[in-house]
């Protein structure tokens, strides 16, 4: 279902004199890291306007950001009160999420976004036509359980084209429970879904456990360990030289 860009009147835009206001998300700003990526595929596709998919986007911490710099964006996620808005557990009792659409109508950005009500596992791209596509913090979602780590993360390099970018952030167990779910990895698991024919890891760093202060979705400060992985997707075999075909990246 492609929802696009609908009236919404918790949309809070303030416009003064000519200049918008920039709209926060609830699960705050991005890492400088985000930045450093956008760049670095920006060096890597220059002078274009790149087409940039955020699975999982909720608000759109990372759609934004993108958006602001020029690119065209999908952004999925298959919560309805991220995208549209609504009430969400916060710190003392609900608050209002005003949601990614409205966030987007306050920048005037929407004819950036593409924004998806769905779930990235299931529904297939119509063509690879990412130049860089990230998840973050959503591959260990229990609805996710309904599908093996390795269709998941099928998924979701299914949408980035030849030469294209995939980051994503991934939790690993802390507890006993977390254990016993395919979909938190242990060290080294995601990247072994990554086989040398198809695409180059240029990173796959686990971070020591951090402890997060309460965000939206989880009120209470609690610990994550986190990995964060890049890789880029290599011509496909079949397009490549005869020659080239047997050597690694
Ligand atoms: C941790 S939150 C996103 C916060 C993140 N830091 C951000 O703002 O981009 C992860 C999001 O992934 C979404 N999600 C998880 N699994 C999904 C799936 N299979 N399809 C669509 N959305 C999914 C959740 O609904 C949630 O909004």
């Amino acid at each position: 279902m492609d929802v696009r860009i609908a009236a919404d009147q918790h949309g809070q835009g303030r416009l003064t004199t000519g200049r918008i206001m920039r709209t926060k998300s609830m699960w705050g700003v991005p890492p400088s890291r985000f930045y450093r990526l956008l760049r670095n595929v920006e060096a890597a596709f220059p002078a274009r306007s790149l087409s940039i998919a955020i699975l999982g986007c909720s608000d759109g911490k990372f759609v934004l950001p993108a958006a602001r710099r020029g690119h065209q964006v999908l952004a999925i996620d298959i919560d309805q009160v991220a995208l549209f808005g609504g009430k969400k557990p916060g710190i003392g009792g609900e608050v209002w999420m005003p949601g990614l659409v409205a966030r987007l109508q306050q920048e005037k950005l929407h004819h950036r976004v593409d924004v998806v009500q769905a779930d990235f596992v299931e529904g297939k791209p119509a063509q690879r036509a990412a130049h860089l596509a990230v998840t973050s913090g959503s591959i260990q979602y229990s609805r996710n359980l309904q599908h093996s780590v390795r269709a998941i993360v099928a998924s979701i390099q299914s949408f980035v084209r030849p030469r294209g970018y995939l980051y994503i952030d991934y939790m690993l167990p802390m507890e006993q429970k977390h254990r016993e779910r395919e979909n938190f990895f242990a060290r080294g698991a995601l990247h072994a879904l990554f086989p040398a024919t198809e695409w180059h890891v240029l990173y796959d760093r686990v971070l020591p456990p951090l402890l997060e202060k309460a965000h939206v979705d989880n009120p209470v400060d609690h610990f994550h360990h986190w990995g964060h992985l890049l890789a880029r997707r290599q011509v496909s075999p079949a397009r490549r030289p005869r020659s080239d075909r047997r050597g690694g990246p």
